[in-house]
């Protein structure tokens, strides 16, 4: 079977930035900020942009594209040119590693999804703007506990993505990236102009300017690191989720990508978007907040909770209520696609079955995670792994282990074995100064493992 391919860069672009720009920069994001001290945060995270994030996209995705493979057989061809020895286990753990960790998140994400279309509906009817203050947590609480709502919600979004993906790279996922990203781009910058207009705005915009030293370690004792450790490993794993990086995406979507296209610039465009679309959701949330007199850390209820009241005190709350609303489910689906096109690639190329049985297969094994995922969150069954509900316990997993696995073995794997091979593909469509490759070779070989060591180390003993 030919392999489909982007009939563009800009297809290529946005539809990694789709899949990069999700409830991750919406949600995560900001309340991060408002944990770690605000710009702060912003300044390691960037830091962490250049000196680890951005080698391991260049990586990720030249692997997909030197290969032309899916995510688990791109190890083995690189490394049969090479003459690797021990290819089974690059495979395992870059491969069936990012596999396992897409269907975690698509056993998760479609839960956070139901909450994303409930609010959606909620902000249409109107209903959002009439709930009182002290109900608008009763409210996200009972629809937690509600299987029936958010199971059905959830199921709409996992529906209408298989559409998507059933549609192929160039008419369903490109297409989608194309239309949508331009819309939601959009509604970011009229919802930031609108929050950065509100009265009382410019504590939110200071306490985003603002340096928190203790954040960076410099306590009121004296330097300490464990606070500089927490803050970086915070934003290091923010980073991965926020660019989906070690999740395979970017590998399969990197194998659609023609050769010829410069893959720096395209690299740049998408960190820059995603970035981008973090700073403005910052900025779009935390001055709302500051102006209706509430903290900036009060964590994950953010969205849920806090901002319905935010759109409450507004005038035409109702109006901006909407845009936000359906910029996280734009967002959303711009995400669940890359999620599911990753494993329908798998099976396509690994079954030998149609796009068609194989987007089947992903909504029956993601279905199935999806209802036990949902089913143990609502308590309408009692599992638990190590006292954790499922939902809790697959984002854990996922966003801690697994993506974090597979980018330290795409670190080793080019930055020690496949060198060559990577460059040589890189090099067909731009110019690889000397400069480039001692930073590429520097970062995958010492700083990202590093890093990534760190961040199993910190997650294994908390
Ligand atoms: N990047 C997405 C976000 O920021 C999350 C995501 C992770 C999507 C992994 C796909 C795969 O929300």
């Amino acid at each position: 079977m030919k392999r489909e391919n982007f009939s563009s860069k800009w297809g290529f672009i946005l539809t990694a930035a789709g899949s990069a720009v999700g409830l991750g920069n919406i949600w995560r994001f900001p309340y991060l900020c408002g944990q770690y001290g605000g710009l702060s945060f912003i300044l390691v995270y960037l830091l962490i942009l250049l000196l680890i994030c951005n080698p391991l996209m260049v990586a990720e995705i030249s692997i997909g594209r030197t290969a032309k493979s899916n995510c688990i057989d791109s190890y083995r061809l690189i490394g049969e040119q090479t003459g690797m020895k021990h290819l089974g286990l690059w495979s395992f753990f870059g491969g069936w590693f990012s596999a396992f960790g897409v269907f975690l998140c698509l056993s998760f994400y479609f839960l956070v999804a139901s909450w994303v279309l409930y609010y959606f509906l909620e902000a249409v009817s109107g209903k959002l703007m009439l709930i009182s203050q002290n109900n608008l947590e009763n409210e996200f609480q009972s629809l937690t506990q509600n299987f029936t709502i958010q199971y059905s919600s959830g199921l709409i979004f996992l529906l209408a993505t298989a559409v998507v993906v059933i549609g192929g790279v160039r008419k369903g996922i490109e297409k989608t990236g194309l239309y949508l990203m331009p819309v939601l781009f959009l509604i970011f910058i009229l919802l930031s102009v609108r929050a950065l207009t509100l009265n009382g705005a410019e504590k939110g915009i200071d306490f985003l300017l603002t340096i928190d030293k203790t954040h960076l370690g410099f306590t009121a004792d004296g330097f300490r690191w464990t606070p500089l450790f927490k803050t970086f490993t915070a934003a290091l794993g923010q980073a991965f989720i926020s660019l989906s990086l070690g999740f395979g995406i970017l590998l399969v979507y990197g194998s659609y990508f023609s050769p010829r296209e410069n893959l720096f610039k395209s690299v740049r465009s998408i960190e820059f978007f995603d970035t981008m679309a973090a700073l403005l959701s910052a900025i779009i949330i935390i001055p709302a907040i500051f102006s209706a007199g509430m903290s900036a850390e009060s964590g994950p209820g953010l969205t849920f909770i806090s901002l319905p009241l935010v759109f409450q005190q507004l005038n035409g709350g109702h109006f901006w209520a909407l845009a936000f609303y359906l910029l996280l489910m734009l967002a959303t689906v711009t995400s669940t696609v890359s999620l599911f096109e990753m494993p329908t690639n798998l099976f396509i190329d690994k079954l030998k079955v149609s796009r068609f049985t194989a987007a089947l297969l992903v909504m029956l094994i993601s279905g199935l995670g999806f209802t036990a995922v949902t089913a143990s969150f609502s308590g309408l069954l009692d599992w638990k792994i190590f006292g954790r509900d499922l939902f809790t316990f697959a984002d854990w997993l996922a966003s801690t282990y697994t993506a974090t696995i597979v980018s330290l073995t795409m670190a080793l794997f080019v930055g020690y074995k496949a060198m060559k091979p990577i460059i040589h593909n890189i090099r067909r469509s731009a110019h690889v100064s000397s400069g480039f490759t001692r930073y590429f070779l520097v970062t995958l070989r010492y700083i990202a493992p590093l890093g990534l060591g760190l961040l199993l180390i910190m997650a294994v003993f908390n």
